[in-house]
């Protein structure tokens, strides 16, 4: 082994490549979608819009929008026969799971999956984005024992996800909140799950197989899977009164605190404030200053304690919570945001491609020989004579 390189687990601080998707700055603790800071889009703009601005560089006009928002909306309904794969699938699996499987059986039945122009990989993009959440509401939906729910075109994003989920308008407070969680959900630069879709593109793969695997990183709890796991927190604690008493036992047993620290961001994660007062909103609509409480409680204890701020997670997952869905879903949701910033992505990487393939340091047994081997002295010969030609 080599101990003079220098190793930087986790790529821990190290740039590998640009982008002009967007950018995250711990300093200024702030994130730009295309130059554009994340709080303005959240105030101002619909998810809709702001996948638009991710895949094609800008906000859409009028004209545009219209034109992008009918595309979706004539590719929500899933085909028949996927319906009856995920139906087929076993009721207790994860979410997760059958959103990442739902993806795969997608990329079967593209005859294009191999298409890599720019336009192809939107239009399979477009099908994701439209489709996802029907799939998510679908699971939802299937948990409980209930039959799906059509999706509506005369409904926006987020209304008609929540429609498909629960088979009710969804009110405007709710429908607000979750459109703004969708928004800053969608794009983070080379988090773990783009820059796992990254690579899969990097290698040409399909479009679908580098979503596939960005999927399988967003489920981990170190990233996105960090939502599900911090209403399961909260179900541990129970109310705010005992916060302090399970954060001792936690920290003794070093257990990690989910929805809480940032490997880019130190000083606080630049989308919790937005997304901490929508769920304020909900808290208030739906009358749970329990739940309050017991988000203050835990985070006063933390921050105090440890001094490691909470991320988008934290106030994520009990926005999901009060808008009514299971929190197994909660990460497949983010999923339906995310599919926005891992196309622009993986757009990015094909556009101007190099194979990603780091080196690493060998530090295992030295060199030994299988007992009984003889050497080939004349391949060994020629082996050699092919290495010194090659120079
Ligand atoms: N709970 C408890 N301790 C934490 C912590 C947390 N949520 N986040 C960081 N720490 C501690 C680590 O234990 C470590 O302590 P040590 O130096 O005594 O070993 C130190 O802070 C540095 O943490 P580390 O995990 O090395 O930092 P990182 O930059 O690699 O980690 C995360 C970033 C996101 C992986 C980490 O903060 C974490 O696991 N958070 C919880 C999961 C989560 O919310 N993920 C969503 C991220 S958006």
């Amino acid at each position: 082994m080599n101990d003079t390189v220098e190793i930087k687990k986790g790529l821990a601080g190290v740039t590998v490549d640009r982008t002009a998707v967007s950018s995250v700055n711990a300093a200024t603790n702030s994130l730009l979608y295309r130059g554009y800071p994340v709080q303005e889009l959240a105030a101002t703009s619909s998810f809709e819009e702001v996948v638009h601005l991710l895949w094609h560089g800008e906000l859409p006009d009028a004209e545009e929008l219209a034109r992008f928002t009918a595309a979706e909306r004539r590719r929500r309904a899933l085909d028949p026969d996927l319906v009856r794969v995920i139906d087929g699938l076993s009721s207790g699996a994860h979410p997760m799971d059958v959103v990442r499987t739902a993806v795969s059986i997608l990329g079967t039945d593209d005859p294009d999956a191999w298409d890599h122009a720019p336009d192809a990989v939107l239009d399979k993009a477009l099908t994701l984005y439209a489709q996802l959440p029907t799939v998510v509401a679908h699971v939802q939906r299937r948990r409980r024992g209930l039959e799906p729910v059509a999706p509506r075109d005369d409904l926006g994003y987020a209304a008609n996800f929540l429609w498909m989920s629960f088979g009710e308008e969804p009110d405007e407070v709710a429908c607000r909140a979750f459109d703004v969680s969708m928004t800053l959900y969608a794009e983070h630069s080379f988090n773990a799950s783009t820059f796992a879709a990254r690579v899969v593109a990097s290698t040409l793969s399909d479009y679908y197989s580098a979503i596939v695997a960005a999927i399988g990183a967003l489920k981990g709890p170190l990233h996105g899977g960090a939502n599900e796991a911090v209403m399961h927190t909260f179900a541990e604690i129970g109310s705010a009164d005992r916060a302090s008493a399970w954060l001792d036992e936690a920290l003794a047993e070093k257990r990690k605190v989910m929805g809480f620290g940032h490997r880019v961001y130190k000083r606080g994660d630049s989308r919790v404030p937005t997304m901490k007062t929508a769920l304020d909103t909900l808290v208030e609509h739906y009358d749970r200053p329990d739940l309050a409480d017991l988000y203050d409680a835990l985070e006063a204890e933390f921050v105090g304690r440890k001094g490691i701020y909470p991320n988008l997670d934290y106030p994520s997952g009990p926005a999901y919570h009060l808008i009514g869905f299971d929190t197994e879903l909660f990460t497949p949701i983010f999923v339906a945001s995310r599919i926005a910033g891992w196309t622009a992505h993986v757009q990015e990487q094909l556009a101007s491609n190099a194979l990603i393939r780091p080196l690493s340091a060998y530090d295992g047994v030295p060199e030994r020989h299988v007992a009984g081997y003889v050497p080939d002295d004349a391949a060994l010969a020629a082996a050699t004579r092919e290495v010194e030609r090659a120079g």
